[in-house]
């Protein structure tokens, strides 16, 4: 691997870990304004800390995050349809090509295919189309794999999807966790994380990193775990001790409620204070 690959590689994957947390908020591009994101801004800057890269669209780098931020950058690069489009949801092409995922200093660039879908083949020939181009400027691509309600999410799908993505050339795979999840990981060449999924529990989000995590995945790449969880610097805190300390679920969920119960506490104080301010006068 070159050497410029390599160097943007070790900034996304912590080398002293191996291990890295993506915090990815690239939903807008098909989604629109997520919940949790509707300030796009103002939910990734205290998080922005505790995250080892930042996956998101150009859009969104440009108009919501300073440029003086020191954090790598795993920029989205497929697009073209929306989650109105029940049909063709997801049936991505290009939008953003390297040139300007390099004028935006970008670490990484980020491409779903849809393999198993009725156009896997546009998606796939798109992403490597990426993979030629990105490769000549030793930027990494991470193969996004599996999202659609239509994907059949099971150990022997993942493990599919993964190995395409990474023989057609990605760097790092995206896919879900499943059981039997060591399988896919096993025969896949290339690192893998895993995507959250929908916003369940913290406790039960903390159990898929950590099965992830002893299945041999590398970290994680989530999104609406974090930032839609009633305290998103406490839960990615308590992911980050999972995924590079080897926390337990156990120990993660006391990081997530010892710091929303601080957080709940100063909004308490915050609260109380004027009222005293008043009583005074
Ligand atoms: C969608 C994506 C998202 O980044 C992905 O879904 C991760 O976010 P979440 O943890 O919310 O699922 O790649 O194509």
């Amino acid at each position: 691997m070159d050497w410029g690959k390599q160097n943007r590689i070790s900034s996304i994957i912590k080398p002293d870990t191996g291990k890295t947390v993506m915090l990815a908020v690239d939903h807008g591009y098909f989604m629109g304004p997520t919940s949790g994101l509707e300030k796009l801004d103002e939910a990734v800057n205290p998080l922005i800390p505790y995250a080892d890269t930042l996956m998101l669209t150009r859009g969104a780098l440009r108009y919501y995050i300073d440029p003086g931020v020191r954090i790598p950058i795993t920029l989205r690069v497929s697009g073209g349809t929306s989650i109105l489009n029940k049909e063709a949801m997801l049936h991505e092409g290009i939008v953003c090509n390297v040139e300007d995922a390099i004028r935006l200093n970008a670490s990484c660039v980020a491409f779903s295919i849809l393999v198993g879908a009725e156009y896997e083949r546009d998606t796939i020939l798109a992403f490597t189309e990426v993979i030629d181009e990105a490769t000549a400027y030793g930027i990494p691509i991470l193969c996004v794999t599996a999202v659609g309600r239509e994907m059949a999410r099971d150990a022997r799908y993942m493990g599919l999807a993964s190995r395409m993505g990474a023989e057609l050339g990605a760097d790092i795979i995206k896919t879900y966790y499943v059981p039997g999840f060591d399988k896919v990981v096993e025969s896949c060449p290339v690192p893998v994380v895993i995507a959250g999924g929908k916003k369940i529990p913290e406790k039960a989000a903390l159990e898929i990193a950590r099965n992830a995590i002893d299945s041999g995945a590398i970290g994680v790449d989530m999104g609406r775990n974090i930032f839609q969880s009633t305290s998103p610097v406490g839960m990615i805190q308590a992911v980050r001790a999972v995924v590079h300390k080897g926390a337990s679920v156990k120990e993660g969920l006391e990081i997530f409620k010892s710091v929303r119960d601080k957080e709940a506490g100063k909004a308490i104080k915050a609260k109380a204070k004027p009222k005293k301010a008043r009583a005074k006068k």
